[in-house]
């Protein structure tokens, strides 16, 4: 890996074993992009690009040349109104009410390792060896504005992250109209958009669509990165599948609203941009204060998309994930949710712990209800002191049983929500996001508490770590329900307004670095109305997200398997719940059921008591199996196989990192009379190793297993699974 700067040429070559990236300082002292791909070893000789052409009725950026038309150059972070007419990377607007800018090369600083964004999650290194970094100063001369462009390439993965950094040097205020992390231009091709998009109880369908001349975006509006859209793009050849072509990744390490877009001209060129979604933002930058945009992972992989996730999965769960939990197994856990909703008091959770120890099960989480009067969702978020109507002896007194049973205690919260029918809001009516003189829409019967305010973010930090000084907690879901409406905070001035949604998640952002670094040991689960704010932003604070509040096993298919594209499974909490289903009211076996959710971190959320003893033993064998099987599922290599979206049926795998183990997933939705053979073909095994089936002892090649593949046997009944574990001899 390394990062060059070839003087004469004014090229920059960042490249690892795997990709290249090269930028070159243009002729009108602009930044132009050269490439990104697989890697070319010499970089300098990309110096003959960018071609210039005259073209017909275009303007052009330079005097005496009328092919340097910025329209058809690819840029490296492009201002708009002088001669590129596609949308920008940022745009300022000046105290004279001018838009124009003109960043130029000033200087740059290439060093080993990588810095941290302040205030903001990113990716990290832990050696100084593990990555290059590159900074480039643009400027201004007119606004005297500095941009720093922000560039890390990793060692080991094929992977660029990129973020810019503004300084207002001058004398007067810049207000910045938009400041995306990253823009990149692409050469005249065919591309295709691949997106993760859905709702509640639906989160992240795969979406694939061809690019026209035009603009194709995704973003939220929010307030969150949202059940609907996820802070991801792809750009993929037609070609592209799971396991060949080329596939141009982009995750934004972000948690609000957020754009990704791509625009493809009248020459075919496609430029794709994202970052902080510039609708319904602006921020002030006065003299000598400074902006700094979130990260973006930029990762290319010329094998296909699977190999692209596993170069995202491989990152996240190394350094974007942090803290003790990072690399331990998690515990399998059960949730009281959706087997009390809001109707449970100490002696009916600490039955339900003693079935859950019974069968192994390691972590009790207690779920909404226990504090304040809330015993439905129309009251007390905000009070968070423990209701000891329903929980005599508080949660010190629960913990303590749970512990004695050989169980950790873990519990829920929903700090950044209040209740209208609350202390807290009795107290503090100016806490909540809101605008003077307008109704507040509720949703969930509930507002946001104003997360720009320090003595609100300072509230949450004591309230929080009160509670979790007192009770031996072991973990915590974070929950948050509700999307952000009559965007207004009572305490930030009218030309900062705009500012509120960037400055509710810094606000978060310290909130939870505050709280995860005072309790180091807690494991800490994300989750909005399941699924909503499943993002990078969120991982880096805690390292598992709640998938989706849908946990029936066929919808769970789609959505894990969804999910997959950028996240590993150790971030994804996978339930197995009761039949009827309480979302879709589907049956489904329980072996089904555990099937799928064993492929992510497993948990269960259903009343154990009302189990019987078969279904007990059954489930105690499920949790046997899943302590077997899980630092394999949690830090293994994950290949899809076969797509819920395009069939009946679906497949997945994953393989140790030394190739020792292997584990498959199939299932079958609806049943067909008389149907055909189907075989499926491994992936990522050793070719030359042999590998034996676990449960029938037969031995198979590990090449066999990839070109042959396995014979599926015939399965019963519409939802039905089977799962093989290989060993390597
Ligand atoms: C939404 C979550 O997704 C559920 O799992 C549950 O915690 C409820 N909130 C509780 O109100």
């Amino acid at each position: 890996m390394s990062i060059e700067f070839f003087k004469e040429r004014k090229i920059f070559h960042l490249q690892n074993e795997e990709i290249s990236y090269a930028i070159k300082i243009l002729k009108n002292g602009q930044l132009g992009h050269l490439y990104w791909g697989k890697k070319i070893k010499n970089a300098e000789r990309l110096n003959r690009y960018p071609i210039t052409q005259h073209r017909p009725y275009e303007a052009y950026a330079v005097k005496d040349d009328t092919g340097f038309i910025l329209e058809n150059i690819a840029r490296e972070y492009p201002s708009f109104g002088q001669s590129d007419f596609r949308e920008p990377a940022y745009q300022i607007k000046a105290e004279d009410g001018s838009i124009i800018s003109d960043l130029k090369y000033r200087d740059h600083q290439i060093y080993r390792g990588k810095k941290d964004l302040k205030g903001l999650p990113a990716t990290y290194v832990e050696k100084d060896s593990e990555a290059d970094s590159l900074e480039i100063t643009l400027y201004d001369e007119v606004l005297d504005l500095e941009v720093t462009l922000i560039y890390t390439i990793f060692r080991d993965y094929p992977v660029i992250t990129r973020s810019a950094n503004f300084n207002n040097n001058g004398k007067q205020n810049i207000n910045l109209k938009r400041a995306l992390s990253m823009s990149v231009d692409f050469e005249n091709r065919d591309f295709e958009l691949l997106q993760l998009s859905g709702a509640w109880g639906r989160e992240r369908d795969i979406l694939r669509r061809s690019l026209d001349q035009g603009i194709t975006k995704i973003d939220s509006k929010r307030g969150g990165s949202s059940h609907q859209q996820n802070p991801f793009a792809a750009l993929v050849e037609p070609d592209t599948d799971e396991y060949s072509g080329e596939a141009y990744g982009f995750s934004l390490i972000y948690s609000a609203n957020f754009i990704a877009q791509a625009e493809k001209n009248h020459y075919g060129k496609t430029r794709m941009i994202m970052g902080i979604n510039p609708f319904n933002f602006s921020w002030l930058l006065e003299s000598a204060q400074s902006f700094q945009t979130p990260e973006v992972v930029m990762n290319y992989s010329d094998q296909g998309l699977n190999k692209m996730s596993q170069n995202f999965h491989q990152l996240y769960r190394s350094r974007l994930v942090q803290g003790r939990h990072r690399d331990q197994e998690r515990p399998v856990l059960i949730n009281n949710w959706e087997g009390t909703y809001f109707d449970f008091n100490t002696d009916k959770i600490l039955e339900m712990a003693e079935a859950a120890s019974k069968v192994d099960i390691e972590l009790f989480v207690l779920d909404d209800g226990w504090f304040g009067k809330r015993n439905d969702d129309t009251s007390s978020l905000g009070d968070w002191y423990v209701n000891e109507d329903k929980l005599p002896g508080g949660l010190e007194y629960l913990a303590q049983e749970i512990n004695k049973l050989g169980m950790d205690f873990g519990l829920w919260f929903e700090p950044e929500m209040i209740s209208p029918d609350s202390d807290l809001y009795r107290e503090h009516p100016e806490w909540s996001i809101q605008l003077e003189n307008r109704e507040s829409s509720l949703s969930r019967q509930q507002l946001i508490l104003d997360l720009s305010r320090r003595d609100v973010q300072d509230y949450i930090i004591e309230r929080v770590s009160a509670i979790l000084n007192k009770a031996n907690i072991s973990y915590v879901k974070w929950d948050m329900n509700r999307p952000m409406t009559e965007y207004g905070s009572l305490k930030l001035k009218a030309k900062r307004q705009r500012e509120l949604n960037h400055r509710y998640i810094l606000g978060l952002y310290r909130v939870l670095e505050e709280i995860t670094s005072r309790f180091p040991d807690i494991l800490f689960e994300s989750c909005a109305g399941g699924g909503g704010r499943f993002d990078p932003g969120m991982l880096y604070y805690m390292p598992q997200t709640w998938t989706s509040d849908d946990t029936d096993a066929v919808e769970r298919l789609k959505i894990q398997y969804g999910t997959s594209m950028v996240y590993p499974a150790s971030s994804m909490g996978a339930h197995v719940s009761a039949v009827p289903n309480h979302q879709v009211e589907r049956s489904t076996s329980l072996k089904m059921r555990y099937d799928v959710a064993s492929f992510g971190n497993l948990g269960y959320e259903l009343d154990i008591t009302e189990l019987n003893p078969d279904q007990i033993k059954a489930v105690k064998n499920q949790v046997k199996n899943y302590k077997e099987i899980r630092r394999l599922v949690q830090f293994g290599d994950f290949y899809r196989l076969q797509s819920p979206f395009e069939s009946n049926f679906t497949a997945w795998s994953f393989v140790a990192e030394a190739k020792e183990e292997v584990l498959v997933g199939f299932y079958q939705i609806l049943a067909s009379p008389n149907p055909r053979e189907q075989r499926i073909k491994l992936k990522g095994l050793d070719a030359d190793s042999d590998y034996k089936e676990l449960n029938s002892a037969n031995i198979y090649g590990g090449d066999e297993l990839m070109n042959y593949g396995i014979k599926i046997p015939y399965l019963k009944g519409d939802f039905s699974s089977k799962v093989w574990r290989f060993q390597m001899i």
